[in-house]
């Protein structure tokens, strides 16, 4: 199955790339779903909801702080650089993520929708105004207006930045092929996004149990020794 999506990637004029949490765990960034998921520890109404940006401020900001820090002493791993690479060798046009981490820019995507926001720039919750994520490390308030910080992050229940989701769409609906690597895509809007795909659709994910009807390829396994598997064909 490897090598027939090799093959597909070679031939294809466009590629999309479409990311979720298991991008990152191999950089040491938990997903959400997995059994050493966030969400098997935290509730995420508690801590991802705009409710909770209202009901419990204070565990909201622990949350991201915690987040935030942990950031610092996380980098791209080889499957993020492999995608990096692969922009630039026009085998990939463009990268939609789930993820908040930037970790794919920061291997050198430049082509990148942010689905669900980032975690790394924050704003003020009423009057929007930005402010540094070191700011936001020891002050809950606005410098402006007094009210409460957030990370640019989406939360539940909110919409996704328009414009990233139309770019995602648009590009998504025009590929010929689509790589949709290390999601559960159990989360609304964004597991619509492979139905909407016209190209071949191939699957890398851990677990492969779930959500895979309508995949032309399934391919079980982490994203970083899959992608390494798929460019070692690509360069010979
Ligand atoms: P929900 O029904 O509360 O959220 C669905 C959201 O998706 C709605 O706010 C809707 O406005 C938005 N949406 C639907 N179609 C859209 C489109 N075409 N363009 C833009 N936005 C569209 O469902 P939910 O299960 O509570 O949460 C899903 C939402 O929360 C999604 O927006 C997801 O991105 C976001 N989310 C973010 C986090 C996080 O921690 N960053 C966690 C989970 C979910
Ligand atoms: N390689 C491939 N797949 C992996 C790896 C890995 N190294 N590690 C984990 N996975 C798989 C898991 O098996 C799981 O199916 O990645 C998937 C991650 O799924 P989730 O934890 O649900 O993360 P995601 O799909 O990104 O969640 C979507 O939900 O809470 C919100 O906003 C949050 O963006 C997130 C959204």
């Amino acid at each position: 199955m490897i090598q027939t999506v090799a093959s597909w990637l070679k031939h294809s004029a466009s590629t999309v790339i479409l990311t979720g949490a298991g991008m990152s765990t191999e950089s040491g960034i938990p997903d959400f779903r997995s059994k050493a998921g966030w969400w098997k520890s935290v509730d995420p109404r508690t801590v991802a909801s705009v409710e909770s940006l209202t009901q419990n401020y204070e565990l909201f900001r622990e949350f991201y702080q915690l987040r935030i820090k942990a950031l610092e002493q996380v980098k791209p791993h080889k499957g993020h650089e492999i995608l990096a690479e692969w922009e630039q060798q026009g085998l990939v046009g463009f990268v939609a993520t789930q993820n908040v981490d930037r970790l794919h820019q920061l291997a050198g995507n430049k082509q990148v929708a942010e689905l669900h926001g980032n975690i790394l720039t924050i704003r003020c919750e009423k009057c929007e105004k930005p402010h540094s994520k070191e700011h936001f490390m020891n002050n809950a308030v606005c410098t402006y207006c007094m009210h409460h910080l957030r990370p640019n992050v989406v939360l539940f229940g909110e919409s996704l930045p328009q414009e990233a989701w139309n770019q995602a769409l648009n590009e998504i609906q025009q590929a010929d092929v689509i790589l949709v690597i290390g999601t559960s895509l159990e989360v609304y809007p964004v597991n619509q996004l492979p139905m909407m795909a016209k190209g071949k659709l191939v699957y890398i994910n851990l677990e492969v149990e779930s959500q895979t009807q309508g995949f032309d390829a399934i391919i079980q396994g982490t994203a970083g020794e899959v992608l390494a598997q798929i460019d070692v064909l690509l360069s010979r």
